[in-house]
């Protein structure tokens, strides 16, 4: 949960399918009451084998629905009226035929019925053997959700119940909490303009190779995700990467560093905040060959010689010109961290460096998630805890709220 962001209660509803992960949900129930929501619990048939109603009933302090046409239950409170009621939908576990069943849009049960009929937003919560999630039929519903607005969260990796190890692991209560917040935190950002940079850029060599880095893009389209979610207009300048696009966020794809330095420059003009995630390659190739580079045409074992020369630093550049408008960088570092942050921040001259520790296996480079430290001007340092990147992503959007309203 975000420590600077105030919990804001809200209605919601949590849907329980049928997985071994439902053991985890009693704890959820409670952490969610702790933080002062109104849950309301509904059971899929399968669900129902997991985890007792009356369990969940004495938890939420609320009747537990799980049929659909069952006539004390609906006399209760119908199933669209409980479809209304909700500020938030949750389902957790969402096992891989709960995402197929909404990716298709089937409304032959309780859940189904009220996911199809509810308004509010839906986070998704994916327990599943590793192969059951890494079919492309799961693969291809839960993008297609992806695209339709419908959140995640998870599945982490590690052990999991069925004697597999792999991604398929829900994610613990207190992560699902935490997201929780964060989608119930409401549209406090409508009228920003964020501008967003992620991913790495690729320096061509010649017609075929290129230099590339490691940057999966991850936390920069957490960051453009959660900055849209909160009602910001946001453009994400991305170079190659295989990530789905954020709902609601307009895209810019680039390659180069050139080409991202001039994405960048002009849609800076136009916005108010600027995160740059991206992981910009400092050198690229002097003079790339339009051709592929040929082996037989060089003397027997010779290389080609490659020539760099140095990129434009995209953040120092707006950072020098960004007057009102708010600039937070990134620093990669393997040792060091603070100081090398400290002595970053200062060349590059924006209002927050956000230091992540590439030497942590479970941070930094293609994890989902982050062990970041934040380090101002005023050399105030902050270091948070291992987290996952869409909480990072809140907790520097709330960084960038505070220096938007106080003085710099
Ligand atoms: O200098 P270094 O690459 O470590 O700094 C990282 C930060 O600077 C990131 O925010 C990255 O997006 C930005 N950067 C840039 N242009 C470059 C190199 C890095 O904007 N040429």
């Amino acid at each position: 949960m975000s420590a600077s962001a105030p919990v804001q209660p809200g209605n919601l509803l949590l849907a329980v399918a049928g997985g071994i992960a439902a053991y985890k949900i009693p704890e959820l129930v409670r952490q969610l009451r702790r933080a002062g929501h109104a849950v309301r619990c509904v059971l899929t048939e399968a669900g129902g084998e997991f985890v007792s109603p009356l369990v969940l009933q004495t938890l939420s302090g609320a009747p537990v629905r799980s049929s659909l046409f069952d006539s004390g239950e609906e006399g209760e409170i119908s199933h669209i009226e409980l479809a209304d009621w909700a500020d938030l939908v949750v389902v957790a576990p969402a096992t891989a035929n709960r995402i197929a069943k909404l990716a298709q849009g089937l409304a032959d049960d309780l859940v189904g019925t009220l996911l199809l009929a509810t308004r509010a937003p839906v986070l998704l919560v994916p327990a599943m053997n590793v192969n059951m999630w890494s079919h492309p039929a799961t693969r291809a519903n839960a993008g297609l959700l992806r695209e339709r607005g419908v959140h995640f969260e998870g599945p982490e990796s590690g052990e999991l119940a069925c004697g597999w190890e792999g991604e398929g692991r829900m994610a613990e209560p207190g992560t699902i909490a935490g997201r929780v917040a964060i989608l119930l935190g409401g549209e406090t950002w409508k009228g920003v303009r964020v501008l967003v940079s992620a991913g790495g850029t690729r320096e061509p060599i010649d017609a075929v190779r290129s230099i590339a880095n490691r940057s999966s893009g991850k936390m920069g389209f957490a960051v453009a995700e959660e900055a849209a979610r909160r009602g910001a207009e946001v453009v994400l300048v991305a170079g190659p990467c295989a990530l789905p696009t954020p709902p609601g966020v307009r895209r810019l794809d680039v390659e180069t560093a050139l080409e991202m330095a001039a994405a960048v420059e002009h849609e800076f003009e136009t916005c108010q905040v600027a995160v740059m995630a991206a992981a910009v390659a400092d050198f690229r190739p002097a003079n790339a060959s339009l051709a592929k580079i040929k082996k037989e045409d060089l003397a027997p074992g010779a290389a080609p010689r490659i020539d760099l020369v140095q990129n434009p630093d995209i953040l120092a550049g707006i950072s020098a010109t960004r007057g009102e408008r708010v600039v937070v960088g990134f620093a990669a570092e393997s040792h060091d961290l603070v100081e090398a942050a400290r002595r970053k921040l200062a060349r590059k001259g924006c209002d927050l460096l956000v230091a992540n520790d590439i030497s942590r296996v479970d941070a930094g480079f293609d994890t989902d998630s982050n062990a970041v430290t934040f380090v101002s001007p005023g050399g105030e340092v902050d270091e948070l805890p291992l987290l996952p990147k869409v909480e990072v992503a809140a907790r520097i959007l709330d960084r960038v709220e505070k220096l938007r309203e106080g003085p710099r």
